[in-house]
């Protein structure tokens, strides 16, 4: 006796549907958008990413409306921007949050604390990696190394960053996101919705007021190498102590005891190293079988 497919709980890749269509008066938008977009590149092809943030910045994330109308509007096949807005992380495929919460949980940040933020993150959320608050402010993930680790552990609303979090200040901030408490950046321009932070990677002008100026260089900390390499002296403390801001809770305040060998930032701390820590001495490793 034979079983069927559907007995067998195997499915049989039924094609999807075609997209559904933008209503014409979004469709017509976005196409003035698009032409904008594509005549900046001398290959109309280039114009791709930033088209996948044009669509994004209309939905919250990459339908396959929106890779549809890329693939229209640029004479690519869908699979060819499938491929494109599936490699890049900062494409959502799904429906999310107003406010993309990332925490880096990459080596530098990890050990700085960044996994216990964001494991307390998710306590307080009631949300694990990738999911949204049901009110759906906010989407909460763990994010890879955003070239901040002098800062670290950071965490990145929207991307833009916040430095040197603790767990009770990310908690605080993901309440202020939810209840619509205004929120800075630690450095770099005004925070903004998820979709208008899309906008503005599709290459469209930040159109606030002094957002531009705000975009700023390098911070302090990232700068004290250069400062020593030209002779100058680095500043006696980089950043606030994680421990002595004046928002931390007490839990947090026990986490870091300094020394009189003050840092220059809460992670230029000197650490036991194999050359320096007496019970684990510097030595030849043997293979095993040695
Ligand atoms: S490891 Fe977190 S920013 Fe680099």
């Amino acid at each position: 006796m034979t079983t069927s497919s559907s007995e067998r709980g195997v499915s049989l890749g039924m094609p999807e549907l075609p997209a559904p269509a933008y209503p014409d008066d979004v469709r017509t938008r976005l196409e003035t958008d698009a032409r904008e977009i594509i005549a900046r590149y001398p290959d109309s092809r280039s114009a791709l990413l930033p088209l996948l943030h044009l669509v994004q910045s209309e939905e919250g994330h990459v339908t396959r409306t929106g890779m549809q109308f890329c693939a229209d509007v640029l004479h690519l096949t869908t699979a060819e921007v499938t491929a494109v807005a599936t490699f890049y992380t900062m494409y959502r495929r799904r429906p999310s949050g107003d406010y993309q919460v990332g925490v880096c949980t990459n080596t530098l940040c990890a050990v700085m604390g960044g996994d216990a933020i964001f494991e307390s993150l998710q306590e307080h959320l009631g949300v694990g990696n990738g999911g949204t608050t049901e009110d759906g402010k906010v989407t909460l993930e763990h994010i890879e190394c955003n070239a901040a680790c002098d800062f670290a552990p950071v965490v990145m609303v929207n991307w833009e960053f916040f430095d040197n979090q603790t767990p009770a200040s990310a908690k605080r901030l993901v309440d202020d996101l939810i209840e619509g408490r205004p929120v800075e950046p630690t450095r770099g321009a005004p925070l903004c919705t998820f979709k208008e932070t899309a906008r503005i990677l599709a290459g469209f002008p930040d159109e606030r007021p002094g957002a531009v100026e705000a975009s700023g260089g390098a911070g302090p900390a990232s700068l004290v190498g250069l400062r020593l390499a030209r002779g100058e002296a680095a500043p006696a403390r980089v950043v606030h102590p994680r421990d002595g801001g004046p928002h931390d809770e007490p839990q947090d305040r026990a986490v870091h005891h300094p020394s009189p060998a003050e840092h220059l930032s809460s992670h230029d701390a000197p650490q036991d190293t194999s050359a320096s820590d007496p019970a684990h001495p510097a030595g030849p490793t043997a293979e095993e079988g040695e």
